[in-house]
């Protein structure tokens, strides 16, 4: 895709806080850190359009991006940081729930692992239960310029059995650092989102 313009557009706190209008969309889930805005910030070549940090948990609230006047790219707030308080975790699980379930415009999710990692337990929850509202779905294996080539290929195999992932299901390797993978990546998207 070519990105002739990309501007944030709101933060929400749940699904009726959501911007209106019938705008196709995709999401963006993943543990905390794992690098979702690095990969948004990737995909429509800017550097700091969504905030990264190192500091994991910062993005705290659904993130709406609009690319070209006409998708929505969407930052969800990672999972699974330990250090988050349980009632923040519960406040997450509402909020995320409620948008994945219930948000009509969503054509596609992007759920990104880390490459050098085992997918974690709730990686996997989150995998089946797009699985079982039948979201369409990518897996995207980051921090791909951490590894060798060939580490990189094993750890993928080990993502794809952990996750048991679903034939059909794209499995992308990428780095925010190289741009491996972006045009895979925005191959998908359009597949979602054109009609
Ligand atoms: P939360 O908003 O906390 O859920 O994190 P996030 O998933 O949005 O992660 P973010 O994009 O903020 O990246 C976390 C850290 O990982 C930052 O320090 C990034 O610079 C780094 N990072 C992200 N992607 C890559 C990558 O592909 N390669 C390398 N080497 N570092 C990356
Ligand atoms: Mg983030």
């Amino acid at each position: 895709m070519k990105i002739i313009s990309a501007e944030f557009v709101t933060s929400a706190t749940g699904l009726d806080k959501c911007p209106a209008g019938s705008h196709p969309e995709v999401a963006l889930a993943g543990r905390s850190n794992v690098g979702k805005s690095s990969l948004l910030n990737t995909l429509v070549n800017r550097k700091r359009l969504a905030r990264t940090s190192n500091t994991p948990g910062r993005t705290q609230l659904i993130n709406f991006f609009i690319i070209n006047d006409i998708l929505h790219l969407v930052d969800l707030p990672g999972y699974g940081f330990a250090k988050v308080p349980v009632r923040v975790k519960a406040q997450w699980g509402k909020m995320v729930n409620s948008y994945l379930a219930g948000r009509k415009q969503l054509r596609g999710l992007l759920l990104l692992v880390d490459v050098r990692h085992k997918p974690t337990t709730d990686d996997q929850q989150m995998y089946n239960w797009l699985k079982t509202y039948h979201i369409p779905t990518a897996v995207v294996a980051t921090k791909a310029d951490k590894l060798s080539r060939g580490r990189a290929k094993q750890n993928l195999a080990v993502v794809r059995q952990t996750l048991q992932l679903v034939d059909g299901d794209p499995l992308i390797l990428f780095s925010a650092v190289s741009g491996q993978g972006k045009d895979d990546i925005w191959a998908v998207i359009e597949n979602w989102t054109e009609q």
